[in-house]
């Protein structure tokens, strides 16, 4: 076990230097049953390379039941544009209906986000993930130099992990910028959410999410109200303990 961890962070070492397509490469090749996370955001990137190298590629997205429209529509199109089935996870109903029965649709702004993403986001991803060996996000170190600065471009999920199994998570885009991923998305014509043409930059759902203005930094947009250190909804909750 730990000449495995060991052997994973040289492995990190060594795809740090890596382009996201060779990430990718490596990650599909040394895993059948992988999936990619997208959040209809500027992760599209992930979808495209990894098309192109396994059609029928598993693409999952956590609906909350709070996205703006326009996420629900570019979800769709890209689902349409490639061709491909995106399993959309939803939140155990009856969970749901006893949160939102007892504290209300917005208890977030009062108390927190953790309890809402935890139901809407955090259970069905590990549902899935309990059915996964290895997962691809599109998290990135400049997304939040408070909790994303060191995140590894491959990791071992303890968080999500069925019990007596490993799962391999990696971070193909970590090392890449904003600018590149939206040199990427302009120069290969990708559909993209049509918040972005609105100030939006860091997408999440609709109560928590705002636009942002010159200056500010991406994460300035997502749950504003919360200190910047707290802006993780548990999804990648290891960036947290780093
Ligand atoms: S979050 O934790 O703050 O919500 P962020 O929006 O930065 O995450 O996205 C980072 C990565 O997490 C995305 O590239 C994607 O892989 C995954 N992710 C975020 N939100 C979702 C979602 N609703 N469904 C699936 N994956 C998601
Ligand atoms: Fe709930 Fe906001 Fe978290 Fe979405 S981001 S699950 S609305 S607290």
């Amino acid at each position: 076990m730990a000449s495995e961890l060991i052997n994973l962070v040289d492995l990190d070492a060594e795809l740090q230097t890596q382009s996201p397509r060779k990430i990718l490469k490596h990650a599909l090749a040394h895993f059948d049953n992988i999936a990619i996370s997208f959040s209809g955001a500027e992760d599209v990137v992930l979808v495209d390379m990894a098309v192109s190298m396994k059609p029928d590629i598993q693409v999952f997205t956590l609906d909350t039941g709070r996205l703006h429209a326009e996420t629900y529509r570019f979800i769709d199109k890209v689902r349409e544009h490639y061709g491909i089935r995106i399993d959309v996870l939803s939140p155990d109903g009856e969970a749901l209906r006893r949160f939102v029965g007892e504290k209300g649709l917005f208890s977030f702004y009062q108390d927190g986000h953790q309890e809402c993403c935890g139901i809407r986001k955090i259970e069905p991803l590990r549902r899935k993930l309990h059915t996964l060996d290895a997962w691809i996000t599109g998290q990135r170190k400049d997304q939040s130099p408070g909790t994303r600065a060191g995140i590894p471009v491959i990791q071992n999920d303890t968080a999500f992990a069925r019990p007596g199994a490993t799962l391999t998570k990696f971070n193909p885009l970590a090392n890449w910028s904003s600018q590149d991923v939206w040199d990427y998305i302009r120069g290969n014509n990708l559909p993209y959410n049509e918040l972005h043409d609105r100030g939006f930059i860091s997408i999440g759902c609709e109560p928590c999410t705002k636009p942002v203005g010159p200056g500010q930094h991406e994460r300035e947009g997502r749950w504003w109200w919360e200190e910047a250190t707290k802006k993780e909804c548990g999804l990648h909750g290891e960036n947290i303990k780093q």
